[in-house]
């Protein structure tokens, strides 16, 4: 049973990449610009967004257990709106086995939440799972909260259609915000207290625009534009696609102090049979020729990756590449996951699907290769001094939680506030966060 009463609280609950926290920061602030508030810590909503994703494994069988859970002892439900992308992929089979869920959105589509909840508030269950990404963003209310460090969405989609990946399906073809509308959000964020913005996009990279006066530029045209807001610290960017990269974004990361050193270049295998068959374009050489360029531009830029283990046909040949690989790069950070057949995408049908057991083991065998070049990351960056921006508070009473150029964590204890830039001491590391010793202290 459904209230049918106006709702008055929210609650967002986001999965998956950073582009759906973004989103799910983006229908709260719809949320609250309709009246809304948000549920607090631990109380009952009565509207719940479940704004899912569609990457991996079960993503469906999750949507239906979270739904399940959000029932109350005494039967009755909020109003439940599943947004995402397994909304956009699985929309009307939601509708059909959860009654309980009254709106369906797509990633695309969510600028019109609020009328769906005006008209789910009156008992009318709706499914919005159109593509018009450019009128979305026109029409989402301006930005008014952010934490130090907050994500702005410059570009959306995917046309490179590897062969394992559900995302041009669900999130489009691609698209880039236009230039005005980026600086204007920026500045909106840092006026609200941002000092580091991601940049964020599929494939971030093949951005392109025009700037103010009318010139084609690129995305490290709009990296260098945003540079200027003087608010702003730093600038960060997330995924990018090898072949979007550029000779400009490389020299960026040279010349741009307010880009952070550290690239996020997913490779997915370092074995070029199981490249071509992923449909990457790429091959482990030319990436790897890739990052000697970023290195050359910019010597301590930290390197990070996405991996796919047991991808079709792939063999214990084709892994052992994948390791070397690991091993020549020495990333100070990577995402490993194993191969998940998406419904609908060419490699859910191909053969040699490999066997979750070998999965398993070689998930593990990369892990701790990647955990052991994280580690010794951390390790190499001990005695350096850098600036930290504090993110939040620490565990501890009196510490900080912030990050270093390098993305990682630092924790130090002192004098300080969430948004400042901090001088740090690097003096001890872990394998996932660095302890710092606060060395001076820059204006906010
Ligand atoms: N199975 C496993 N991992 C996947 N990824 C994308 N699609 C799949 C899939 N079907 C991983 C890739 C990508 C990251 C966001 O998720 O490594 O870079
Ligand atoms: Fe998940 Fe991809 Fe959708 Fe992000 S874009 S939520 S990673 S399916």
């Amino acid at each position: 049973m459904r209230s049918t009463s106006p709702p008055r609280t929210y609650r967002v609950k986001s999965f998956g990449c950073q582009m759906n926290v973004y989103d799910g920061e983006r229908m709260s602030e719809l949320l609250a610009e309709q009246g809304l508030t948000p549920a607090a810590d631990g109380a009952d909503a009565d509207l719940v967004v479940l704004n899912t994703c569609h990457i991996r494994e079960k993503a469906a069988d999750k949507v239906y257990s979270d739904i399940g859970r959000l029932r109350r002892e005494d039967g009755t439900t909020p109003l439940i709106a599943v947004a995402g992308c397994v909304a956009q992929a699985e929309g009307e089979e939601i509708m059909a086995r959860a009654p309980s869920v009254s709106m369906v959105v797509g990633p695309q589509a969510y600028h019109r939440l609020p009328e769906m909840v005006e008209r789910a508030a009156a008992g009318q269950r709706a499914t919005d799972t159109d593509m018009p990404a450019a009128a979305k963003f026109a029409a989402l209310p301006a930005r008014r909260r952010a934490g130090a460090s907050a994500f702005l969405t410059v570009q959306e989609g995917c046309d490179k259609f590897c062969t394992y990946c559900v995302v041009p399906y669900t999130r489009g073809a691609e698209i880039s915000r236009p230039f005005d509308d980026l600086l204007a959000e920026a500045e909106r964020l840092t006026e609200a207290g941002a000092r580091e913005i991601t940049l964020l996009g599929q494939n971030v990279n093949a951005w392109t625009g025009e700037d103010a006066k009318g010139r084609a530029i690129a995305f490290d045209g709009l990296v260098r534009e945003l540079a200027k807001l003087p608010d702003l610290q730093r600038i960060r960017y997330t995924t990018s696609h090898p072949n979007d990269v550029t000779e400009g974004l490389i020299a960026a990361h040279g010349e741009v102090s307010k880009l952070m050193p550290y690239l996020h270049l997913p490779v997915q295998s370092g074995s070029n049979p199981i490249l071509k068959a992923m449909n990457r374009s790429h091959t482990a050489e030319s990436y790897l020729r890739l990052l000697e360029r970023f290195r050359a531009a910019r010597p301590d830029i930290a390197l990070s990756g996405d991996f796919i283990v047991g991808f079709p046909g792939e063999t214990e040949q084709d892994f052992s590449d994948t390791l070397q690989l690991v091993d020549s790069v020495g990333y100070a950070q990577a995402f490993s996951f194993k191969y998940s057949p998406r419904p609908g995408t060419p490699a859910a049908t191909m053969e040699h699907q490999i066997a979750p057991g070998v999965m398993d083991e070689r998930l593990q065998r990369l892990q701790a290769a990647i955990n052991r070049d994280q580690y010794a990351f951390n390790r190499k960056s001990v005695g350096l001094r850098c600036d930290v921006l504090v993110e939040r508070k620490g565990k501890h009473p009196g510490q900080w939680l912030g990050k270093s150029p390098w993305l990682q964590s630092v924790h130090f204890e002192g004098d300080a506030k969430i948004g400042d830039m901090v001088t740090v001491d690097l003096a001890e590391a872990g394998p996932n966060s660095l302890r710092g010793i606060l060395a001076t202290q820059a204006a906010a």
